[in-house]
């Protein structure tokens, strides 16, 4: 199997157009490397693509692998598309991809509901590109080769469909992981997640590798940086550190690599030169890096 990061930032990516904080600046600088928005690329052969979310980055991401250049004078190494959740950074660049090419788009029955609503995305000719409805808990073909498995985690409706009550650890089909299998190995996504319960840590132990949520350093980051008002608990994303963080959680699981996706511009990870960056290195975890390619 092999997986590309396309895009290792959360949403917004580093640096954000209107944030001036320490790490958008030195990213802005050339100080530390950028991160573009949420997703990655996997194949099992080489050959066959999918993409798993489709970030707003998504045309420059495309631009700049190898692995997913057309091979003739129109045409395309991904087969298909498969969506983990209906927010903004994984979905808006389902409209890069709007160019009259065949592929399936995957996703829960209830994201596929969210992606309906919105007008705009009729610009995936349906002729070309069949939506495809993923149950639960039921593997399935996603690239030749390539079985994918959708399971629930605690998680939320995306930000734009929250009403005045907002369940953030939600169990169901709003917000996804990714169970990967194909070459006789097994890899699982999880770019947004609430919270790490023990039936989590189960389901992912012994796998080759993982790419998991690595938004926040401190569940208050954004507060006490007075860059905003949410928790990450509250945006849906559990921390890295901490009571309960994501360290704490997986230490001492069997993996073959623990990779943090989704990383937002106030975690001290991003910077390479961080104390923070140590101490999660120290603890087996790497940072995933725009073009990333790792072989499970
Ligand atoms: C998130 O991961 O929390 C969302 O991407 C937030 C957003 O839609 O900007
Ligand atoms: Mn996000
Ligand atoms: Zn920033």
């Amino acid at each position: 199997m092999r997986i590309v990061i396309l895009g290792s930032g959360a949403g917004g990516g580093v640096p954000q157009w209107n944030c001036g904080c320490r790490n958008c600046e030195a990213a802005r600088d050339g100080r530390i490397p950028a991160m573009s928005q949420s997703g990655i690329a996997v194949s099992a052969d080489g050959r066959d693509w999918a993409l798993v979310n489709a970030s707003p980055d998504l045309r420059q991401q495309l631009a700049g692998a190898a692995a997913l250049r057309p091979q003739g004078l129109r045409g395309t190494p991904i087969r298909s598309v498969l969506v983990t959740n209906g927010d903004i950074d994984h979905v808006a660049g389902l409209l890069t991809l709007r160019e009259g090419q065949p592929f399936d788009l995957f996703a829960t029955q209830a994201i596929h509901g969210v992606l309906a609503a919105n007008p705009m995305l009729a610009a995936l000719d349906p002729h070309l590109v069949a939506r495809r409805e993923v149950a639960l808990d039921q593997p399935f073909e996603l690239a030749p080769g390539l079985a994918a498995t959708l399971f629930a985690v605690p998680g939320k409706v995306p930000l734009y469909l929250e009403g005045e009550r907002v369940e953030t650890e939600l169990m169901g089909e709003q917000t996804v992981g990714v169970e990967l299998a194909g070459g006789g190995r097994r890899v699982f996504y999880i770019p947004g997640c609430a919270s790490v319960p023990g039936w989590l840590r189960e389901r992912i132990a012994g796998a080759d590798a993982l790419l998991f949520d690595g938004t926040l350093w401190t569940d208050d980051e954004m507060l006490r940086a007075g860059l905003g008002a949410k928790t990450g608990r509250r945006m849906g994303h559990v921390p890295v550190s901490g009571p309960g963080g994501s360290l704490e959680a997986l230490r001492g699981l069997d993996l073959g690599a623990r990779i943090y996706v989704h990383l937002n511009n106030s975690n001290p990870l991003v910077d390479p030169a961080s104390p923070e960056r140590a101490q999660a290195q120290a603890a087996g975890w790497q940072v995933g890096h725009d073009g990333m390619e790792i072989a499970p």
